[in-house]
This record gives structure tokens, sequence and C-alpha cells, in this order.
């Protein structure tokens, strides 16, 4: 059995992805900004980010799996489903949920710089930076939270729990 416990409200997270936005309009006054979600788990943090934007966007999808239905990365990462478009000379930023061994970004963005992109920077809205493995700068971050495993607001545990509102911690249940 496991138990949820709130770590980010739904307003916490409101809030700071209002002043994420806000950020990332200051950076690309020019617009022209590629929106690159990473499936399944940026969707929700996507929808919210790219609506706070008053530049112009283009959004675009990838899926990138690489923990299966375990807590902890495989560290071999597989490309799920591609972008749809080219992203030469395009400005790019890579819309993630959660930074944790840097596995998965570091990878990404390998991948992408031999698509000759103009720039890539990434968002995210949460970073264990304790966990990490591989070097990931992450331009953007919504909130740094400490190494336990968490759901809600995107974040699955074996796919569920993703369309909880909230942050939430999920630790198993000892019995004392
Ligand atoms: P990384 O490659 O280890 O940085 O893992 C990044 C991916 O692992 C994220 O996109 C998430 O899908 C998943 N992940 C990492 N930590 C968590 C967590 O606490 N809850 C749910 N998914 C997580
Ligand atoms: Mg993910």
């Amino acid at each position: 059995m496991s138990s949820l416990r709130v770590l980010i409200s739904e307003q916490q997270i409101q809030a700071r992805v209002r002043e994420m936005g806000a950020e990332i309009d200051r950076d690309y006054p020019g617009g022209n900004l590629h929106l690159i979600c990473i499936l399944k788990g940026a969707c929700f943090f996507l929808s919210d980010l790219a609506r706070s934007l008053h530049i112009d966007a283009f959004v675009d999808f990838m899926g990138i799996s690489s923990y299966g239905k375990s807590k902890t990365t495989s560290g071999e990462v597989k490309v799920t489903k591609d972008l749809d478009f080219s992203v030469e000379g395009a400005d790019l930023l890579i819309v993630e949920d959660i930074v944790d061994s840097g596995v998965t970004l570091n990878y990404l963005i390998h991948l992408l710089e031999q698509r000759k992109p103009r720039s890539i920077s990434i968002a995210a809205l949460l970073d264990k930076p304790d966990r990490r493995q591989r070097p990931v700068a992450v331009s953007y971050v919504g909130f740094k939270i400490p190494d336990e495993f968490v759901v809600g607001y995107g974040l699955d545990y074996a796919e569920r729990y993703r369309n909880y509102p909230d942050i939430c911690l999920m630790s198993s249940d000892h019995p004392s």
C-alpha cells in the first residue's frame, strides 16, 4: 500500500508556472519559440506554461521512455515518438516535468543538437539536484525538491496519479 501527501499544492504550482512564463516571455521577445513537450509527464505543465506565454510559440511533442514501471531510471533511453516538425534554425525550449538523474535530458540534448537548432534551453517544473548522474543545464526550474518520489500534475507511478492537480509525495506504508 502507498499513501499520498501534498508536497506542492495546485495554487503554488499555478503561481510558479505563471512566473516562469513571464521569465520566458522576457527572454524570447521575438517569439517563434518551439516548445517541445516530453510525453507523457510534461503535458500538464506544457499546457499551463504555454497558455501563460504572451509570445508566439509552436508546440510539438516527443515521447521518451527511460523508466518502464520502476521508480528509478533504467539508464536506457528510447524515443517512442519523434517530433512532427524540423527544428533546424529554431529556438527550442524543452518542457520537462522533472530532472532526476539527468540521463533523459542529457540524451535528448545530444539528439536535438544534431538537428542544428539555433538554441536549446530547458524548462523543468521540478528538479532533484541530489540525484544527478549526468550534467544538465536547466534554464527554468519551477521547484527544487528533495530526493523523494513524487506523483501528480503529470507525474506517474506505473501510469497512475497523473491527473492529480497537486504534486504529492508517495511513500510506502510500513506496518508498525
Ligand atoms: P532522469 O532521466 O532520471 O532525469 O528522469 C527523468 C524522468 O524520470 C522524468 O521525465 C520522469 O518521467 C521520471 N521521474 C523522475 N523522478 C520521478 C518522480 O519522482 N516521480 C515520477 N516520475 C519521475
Ligand atoms: Mg517524463
